[in-house]
Formats: C-alpha cells, structure tokens, sequence
C-alpha cells in the first residue's frame, strides 16, 4: 500500500453540506479545509464539479457516511470503487469514516450502529480497514463514535479497540472530541479520562460539532444527549477540546455541522474560534516550556 504524506492545514476547515456549495464557490471564506460526505456527489455531477473547482483553492477531506467498516455482511464493494474514483479526483487530505455499522446486505440504515468491542469484532473490523485501505491505496481514519448504549460483551473499552485496530492496520484515528462529551454524558463515564487513554500518535483529525439533549425515555428526568451536529458548539466541548489540544498539540480541526445549516459565516465563525482556543493552547504551552 503507498501511503501519500498527509500536510497538515494551517487553520480549522468546515464540513461543506450541498446548502452551502454555489456560496462557497462564490465568496471562498478564508477557512483552511473542507470536508465533504462523498455520497452526496457521487450521484450529482454539477456538486462534484463544483468540488472539483473547490479542491484547487482549499485542501478537502472526504468523510463517507455509507462505508460500514463494522458491517457482518461485507464492505459495499460497488459504493468503494465509486468512493475510490472521487478519490482519485479530488486527492483528499484525509479518507475517514465512523466505527460502526450501517448497513446489512443491501439494506442501508439511516443510522451509525453500535459496535461490541470484542476479539470478533477487532477481527472484523480490521480485515474490513484492510480492504478499505488497500482499495483507496491510503490510510483510513477511523472515528469514535457517538454512544448511547453499550453491550455487556464488550471485552475492552472504546479506547483499548481503536489501539487495537490501528495496530492491525496501520489506520490512523479521528477524535471527535464533541462525540467524547456526548458518550461520557450518556455513559455516565469521564469525557477527560477518555482523551487521556484515546491513542495520541495515531491522531490526524479532530472533530467538533453541535448536539442536543432530549428527554431519556428509558429514565425519566434524566437527559439523553444526541450527536445531531444541529447546533453551536457546546461550552463544554470547547473545554474538551482545549484539554484535547493540550494532550495531544495542535492538529487539523473541523466544525461539522449537518442539520438546522446555519449561514456559512456562522460555520466560518466557529472555525475562526476554534483557531483562537488552539492558539491560545500554543502559546500557553510554549510559555510553560520556556518557563
Ligand atoms: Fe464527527
């Protein structure tokens, strides 16, 4: 497998929905990247050749939604190839996908599924990046997902499986750090013990996006957090992120946004903002090593 360097954009990008296409082509806001979901132009010939134009100007990164690396029926060899061809077009910085499942057989689920982090699944999910990587002939991002049960099966944690999985296959990792609060809430875990344990050296993306809390049907009172990526960043995400930043340095950063799309210079605002908190870290880091 031949293993394209990966460069590291200068400030955080945006995740770029078809809303916002034709604007983005227009006003080029100065943010760093862009990441987009393939599926939205594998099927639309104008939005990728709007991409096509975009790539020239900003890195872009390719985040699929209908690649199930935990799927028991096999990779959708058919969605892959489609997948690999915009890949070979655009050139992305980075190629990721959720650890999950979404689909079985032909049946595709509107949902990224919940995995037992098990010996069986470690093997699943491995000869699944495998051919994942092979197939796009780059490194896969794996990104923990957003949870709201857990299984008694499970025989490591969330952070012990990545490991696991990127010493298998070389994968790299993308840490969504809103994900973390939105599990640690659910689980009744720590959000800061998570990132502390998440394996640093395989990081090349992070991930920060809006969610939103629903009453829990299964316990009343109580408050079920939703990675719906529907609203601003919460305050505690942005103070994940800063402990995020200080453990493992600065690293490419994305806002996503997917429902409720506010205007794209409220997108553009939040990437400037996570600019000036990683700056912030910077420096607050730099002084302590100079002190
Ligand atoms: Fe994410």
């Amino acid at each position: 497998m031949t293993t394209p360097m990966m460069c590291t954009p200068p400030t955080p990008g945006i995740g770029l929905r078809l809303a916002h296409l034709e604007e983005m082509v227009a006003a080029r806001p100065p943010v760093g990247w862009l990441e987009v979901h393939p599926e939205n132009f594998l099927a639309n010939p104008h939005a990728a050749e709007l991409l096509a134009e975009l790539s020239v100007h900003y890195p872009v990164s390719i985040h699929t939604v209908g690649i199930s690396v935990g799927t028991a029926s096999g990779i959708d060899r058919l969605h892959l190839i489609r997948i690999r061809g915009l890949v070979d077009q655009i050139n992305p910085i980075f190629v990721s996908g959720h650890l999950a499942w979404s689909s079985y057989g032909n049946e595709y689920l509107n949902d990224l599924l919940p995995l037992p982090y098990t010996e069986e699944t470690a093997r699943l999910v491995t000869s699944h990046v495998d051919e994942l990587q092979n197939t796009l002939g780059r490194p896969y991002l794996i990104e923990n997902p957003a949870s709201y049960v857990g299984f008694k099966s499970s025989a490591m944690n969330e952070t012990v499986f990545l490991h696991e999985i990127v010493q298998r296959t070389g994968c790299r990792l993308l840490c969504d750090v809103s994900n973390v609060v939105v599990s640690a809430h659910n689980m009744g875990s720590n959000p800061q013990t998570y990132i502390d344990d998440f394996p640093a050296e395989a990081i090349a993306e992070i991930h920060l996006g809006g969610f939103t809390p629903v009453e829990d049907e299964a316990t009343p009172g109580a408050e079920l957090w939703i990675d719906t990526h529907a609203a601003p960043i919460a305050e505690r995400s942005w103070d994940l992120y800063a402990h995020a930043l200080r453990r493992f340095g600065p690293k490419p950063t994305l806002i996503e946004w997917d429902n409720q799309l506010p205007r794209l210079t409220t997108l553009v605002g939040e990437a400037r903002y996570a600019d000036r908190v990683a700056r912030t870290i910077l420096m607050e880091t730099a002084h302590a090593d100079a002190g």
